[in-house]
């Protein structure tokens, strides 16, 4: 594990809102509590964990900027709702200005909001360990179910939160961020993970 980088994450990290550090702690250990079930190196989950919201703080006005300045796409969805962009704008911070190389770690911070066909274990852990903090019982009533999900199949607890997210966004006329949907539909077809991410995102991922 880099060392350096832990250092410079937990830095940022330490600068960040109380509510949003004790966030990020619980999802740590969430992450590693997953990761240890799921066979991956718990010191990678805590890593992608303490990442993951690293620009969550940022104003959305900022957070628009910042994916200008960074060259990162930004959609529709993100134009209506732009703290949806604070996991690639945190991603592309990391890769930039603290040295992160590992794409796997690059695609977890990237992605956490909104989930990814191509996330592998680390970024399916990350995913699922955020929303799995038990302080957002009131914004997802069923995270019992979702965390007895996660530690059995992580593929069919972000089949059921996709599921149940883009069924309540669009219940509260919503938009749904397509990267949520084409997770649902590839989890749905048994393709999850499939298709590697390096390629979509090879102009950002690499080292
Ligand atoms: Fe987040
Ligand atoms: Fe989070």
């Amino acid at each position: 594990m880099d060392a350096a980088l832990r250092s410079r994450v937990e830095e940022r990290v330490d600068a960040l809102p109380p509510g949003l550090r004790d966030h990020i702690h619980r999802v740590v250990e969430i992450a590693q509590e997953l990761a240890v079930r799921h066979d991956l190196a718990p010191e990678l989950a805590a890593l992608g964990a303490l990442a993951h919201d690293v620009a969550r703080a940022m104003p959305g006005s900022e957070l628009l900027r910042r994916a200008a300045e960074l060259g990162l796409p930004v959609g529709l969805v993100e134009r209506r709702v732009p703290v949806l962009l604070h996991g690639p704008v945190g991603a592309e911070l990391l890769r930039r200005e603290d040295g992160l190389q590992n794409s796997a770690l690059y695609q977890a911070v990237y992605w956490h909001t909104s989930g990814h066909p191509g996330l592998d274990k680390l970024g399916r852990v990350v995913f699922l360990a955020d929303k799995l903090d038990p302080q957002k019982i009131g914004r997802y009533p069923y995270l019992p179910l979702l965390q007895q999900l996660a530690f059995q199949d992580l593929d069919q607890a972000m089949l059921e939160f996709t599921t149940r997210e883009i069924t309540s966004l669009v219940a509260q006329g919503e938009m749904v961020h397509p990267a949520m949907v084409d997770t649902r539909n590839s989890l749905l077809a048994g393709h999850a993970n499939n298709k590697p991410l390096e390629a979509e995102r090879a102009s950002n991922s690499q080292r």
